[in-house]
């Protein structure tokens, strides 16, 4: 296995319409869908990562701030910001396109976790992600704090675990 990969070598993107069968009744991307898409295209890039099956351990903060109508093309990008043993983290960011009008915005972001996994679904070492353009490297920067932060949230480290985060506040 690769010691490390470069963080571009897991770019993926994914180009989707919105068709009736994946709205709300106001003819709207359902959020759920629209997770669900960032969820693949995130294991895809985990996956190119790893070379592994990958499971999802955890979504950050999503916010819905503007809603994708239906017809509308959706595109996603997605690449590994930072690897630590067996979890990756992944960036995932969304456009949304009237192509008649020539409208083109950016409705979410969001950051997953993803967990390589072996044969029985246990965790296994993936390789360091190395970051090479500016955007690489500044989500690479903040990726330990964001890792402590989650961790904190989900109740597997202690708050006076997370020196990264703490240094935040200092
Ligand atoms: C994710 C999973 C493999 C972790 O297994 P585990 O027995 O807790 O393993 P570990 O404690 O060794 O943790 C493994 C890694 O997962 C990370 N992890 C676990 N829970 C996490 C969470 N909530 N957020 C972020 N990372 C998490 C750990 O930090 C660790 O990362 P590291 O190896 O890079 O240090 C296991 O919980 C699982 O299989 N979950 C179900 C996954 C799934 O089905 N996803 C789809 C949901 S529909």
């Amino acid at each position: 296995m690769a010691k490390q990969k470069f963080s571009s070598e897991s770019l993926t993107t994914m180009t989707e319409m919105v068709f009736p069968n994946d709205t709300n009744n106001l003819g709207n991307l359902m959020g759920g869908n629209l997770l669900r898409l960032m969820d693949i295209c995130g294991a895809i890039a985990a996956q190119k990562h790893s070379s592994r099956v990958v499971v999802t351990a955890s979504v950050d903060n999503v916010a819905f701030k503007d809603p994708i109508p239906i017809g509308s093309v959706v595109t996603l990008r997605a690449f590994v910001t930072r690897a630590f043993n067996s979890s990756m983290e992944v960036y995932i960011e969304v456009h949304a396109e009237n192509i008649p009008a020539g409208e083109r915005v950016m409705t979410n972001r969001a950051f997953y976790t993803f967990v390589a996994v072996d044969q029985t679904g246990r965790p296994i070492d993936v390789p360091a992600a190395v970051p090479q353009t500016e955007e690489e490297k500044q989500f690479y920067e903040a990726a330990l704090r964001r890792r402590q932060l989650r961790l904190v949230l989900a109740g597997r480290m202690q708050p006076s675990e997370a020196t990264e985060l703490a240094k935040l506040f200092e």
